[in-house]
């Protein structure tokens, strides 16, 4: 069976559900402030070492042969912290550009900004664009990073580019399909989240990729992002490799199907 919007259902590994790592893995990497909190130091201390997390969590993944690893870095909602932990978090985000840009491309690993990047300063927006630029071409693991993003903005800009275009007179109102929005989408390239994984113990999308999201299989863990380590992400990719991915199917029609596939 075939649906028109271009996800992995059409792949052998999907319908067959357990047993095949994911290609795509989405992260919100939650609970930075109370890591720091517990050990009565500033949040600021959290955010420090949540990012030594992200370098081992991107080397682990590229040497895993992950294709895509997206990480939640700054919703569209964070701007609603206190100014000086916003500010922060923007001067740790440019810090930590300046110093990986050159090891990601050593690496082979292909760095992608989402969101709504105009609302940055120029130096940082200049430092995104220029990281994008130098690794492009580099086909090891790609390295989403969400900055600014919210799944509700990525609709928007979708729907408005697609209106643009009907008003322009290139589409119709009928050629609005699940794969054109996809099409619009700023993940448009990259195939869907296979595993969504949130940390810090709370189990909600909070504005995440909600339209990428649909299938993907969910893990909730306790950890605090800083805690995070391989064997958690390892516990996370067992976890969802038990799982039999049915997209609609009955499990019945898997097996059938995967026996046809082997
Ligand atoms: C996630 O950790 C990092 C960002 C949102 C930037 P938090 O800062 O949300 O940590 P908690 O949830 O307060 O512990
Ligand atoms: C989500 O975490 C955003 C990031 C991890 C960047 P939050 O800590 O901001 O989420 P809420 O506010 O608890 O839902
Ligand atoms: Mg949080």
């Amino acid at each position: 069976m075939a649906t028109d919007d271009g996800n992995s259902l059409e792949s052998a590994s999907a319908l067959l559900g357990s047993n095949t790592d994911p290609r795509h893995i989405a992260i919100i990497m939650d609970g930075n402030g109370r890591w720091a909190q517990k050990r009565f130091m500033p949040r600021a201390f959290g955010h420090q070492a949540g990012v030594k997390t992200v370098r081992k969590i991107v080397e682990y993944c590229a040497k895993r042969e992950v294709e895509v690893l997206t990480l939640f870095a700054f919703s569209s909602e964070n701007w609603r912290r206190p100014e000086e932990e916003v500010s922060l978090l923007m001067g740790l985000f440019m810090a930590t550009l300046q110093r990986e840009i050159d090891k990601l491309d050593r690496n082979n690993i292909r760095l992608r900004f989402i969101g709504d990047r105009t609302a940055f300063s120029d130096k940082l927006q200049a430092k995104m664009a220029e990281g994008e630029a130098q690794t492009k071409d580099n086909t090891a693991l790609t390295l989403v990073i969400a900055a600014n993003y919210g799944g509700r903005w990525d609709m928007c800009q979708a729907f408005r580019k697609i209106a643009e275009k009907i008003a322009a007179g290139e589409l119709k109102n009928q050629d609005i399909s699940e794969q054109l929005v996809n099409q619009h989408l700023s993940t448009a390239d990259l195939p869907e989240p296979d595993l969504f994984i949130r940390t810090g113990g709370e189990q909600r999308v909070s504005n995440f990729l909600l339209w990428q999201l649909a299938y993907a299989e969910q893990y909730f863990t306790a950890t605090l992002w800083p805690d995070f380590d391989q064997s958690s992400l390892e516990e996370a990719i067992n976890s969802f490799k038990g799982r039999q991915r049915r997209f609609g199917h009955t499990g019945d029609q898997l097996l059938a199907k995967s026996i046809t596939l082997t």
